[in-house]
């Protein structure tokens, strides 16, 4: 098993070193290699997404990826800046399926900004389709209006398009982790107003007379947006497309007071993953050795489970990092009273700690 390390940019490496760290504490050891990605992947070979990381990222068995994304490369044309390698990581290596838990442990029900009752024991999966929708479709650009009223002037424009076989195998995924959690889904469509997510609700309709064990409804984008804030323990597994994930998603997981605690995992159609923490690279608090390296540590556990097929594994690593958190350490995004605040590497250290206890 090769696993390829892609640290990234802000924040990036010092918490994949702490994810590593825990890994290597571990009873089995994976042969690792890394590349640079985003700004630290343009400089050095003047590309976000280097020809040789991408080449290592498709030989691995599985892509650790801390984040990308500085504002020394802001000015940059859109092709060289570094959130193009996690897009072309994508689609190039397929991951289709992106899997967002949102999680709130007990001990941090005060640092949602939800009230504790609305949130405590939040237990929610978010199945965002990753490879297609408006993010990917074409044509798109800017171009000369050539209709309408503001025929002539300069347009901008994307595309929004599914494949049915897009929508199937995503509605798979999402119908498979609803069966191994709490058997609901919710579809999440805008099929009110967009043709694609008209087609989108059939085709999840369709294929759900393959689970007639999973419950499945149907709510549009932006009730479940207010859903999520009103009611969130109400949802199991939500599947939705790229654009409406991508940020129901973010709702999802401030909803657990912090998004440096969510990891989450991109996959293709054999398991092959990329893993990652929810959370961007963060360059205000980058080298400050203040950054929560648990959704690294917890991403790379979901790469234990879903792509070396080591689910013990997982379990001790998720066990330990609930250990520390009972035990009230606290990195300072969800410092609160009462507990105690440590830095990033202390963190980590906590974790290897509670592996052995
Ligand atoms: C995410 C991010 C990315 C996305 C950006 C960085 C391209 O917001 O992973 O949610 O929009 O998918
Ligand atoms: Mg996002």
């Amino acid at each position: 098993m090769k696993i390829a390390i892609l640290p990234g940019d802000g924040i990036g490496p010092e918490i994949i070193e702490q994810a590593l760290k825990v890994m290597n504490a571990l009873d089995e050891k994976f042969e690792t290699e890394s590349a640079p990605v985003g700004g630290a992947g343009y400089a050095a070979h003047g590309h976000p997404l280097p020809e040789g990381t991408l080449k290592l990222a498709k030989e691995a068995d599985a892509v650790l990826f801390g984040a990308v994304g500085d504002w020394k490369y802001d000015t940059l044309d859109r092709p060289l800046r570094p959130e193009q390698a996690i897009l072309g990581l994508r689609k190039n290596l397929n991951l289709f399926a992106n899997l967002r838990p949102a999680i709130l442990y007990p001990e941090l029900a005060g640092a949602s900004s939800l009230k504790p009752e609305i949130v405590s024991g939040l237990d929610m999966l978010i199945v965002r389709e990753l490879t297609g929708d408006i993010y990917f479709g074409q044509p798109r650009g800017v171009r000369a209006a050539p209709d309408g009223p503001f025929k002539g002037e300069r347009e901008g424009f994307d595309t929004m398009r599914y494949a049915e076989p897009e929508i199937r195998r995503i509605a798979h995924v999402a119908f498979q982790a609803a069966q191994k959690r709490g058997k609901r889904l919710t579809s999440v469509d805008k099929a009110n107003v967009l043709e694609t997510f008209q087609f989108w609700k059939e085709i999840v309709t369709d294929v759900h007379k393959e689970y007639p064990d999973v419950e499945l409804d149907h709510m549009y984008v932006d009730n479940a947006a207010m859903q999520l804030v009103r009611a969130p323990k109400k949802f199991d597994v939500i599947v939705t497309g790229n654009m409406f994930g991508d940020i129901l998603s973010d709702a999802a997981a401030m909803l657990t007071g912090s998004i440096g605690m969510l990891p989450s995992a991109s996959l293709d159609a054999s398991n092959k993953g990329l893993y990652e923490p929810s959370h961007g690279s963060a360059p205000d608090i980058a080298g400050k050795g203040i950054a929560n390296p648990l959704a690294t540590i917890l991403s790379m556990a979901m790469m234990l489970r879903y792509s070396l097929n080591r689910p013990e594994q997982a379990d001790r690593v998720e066990a330990a990092v609930r250990k520390v958190l009972a035990d009230g350490l606290r990195t300072a995004d969800i410092h609160e009273e009462g507990t105690s605040r440590v830095g990033t590497v202390e963190m980590g250290d906590a974790v290897i700690r509670a592996l052995a206890r």
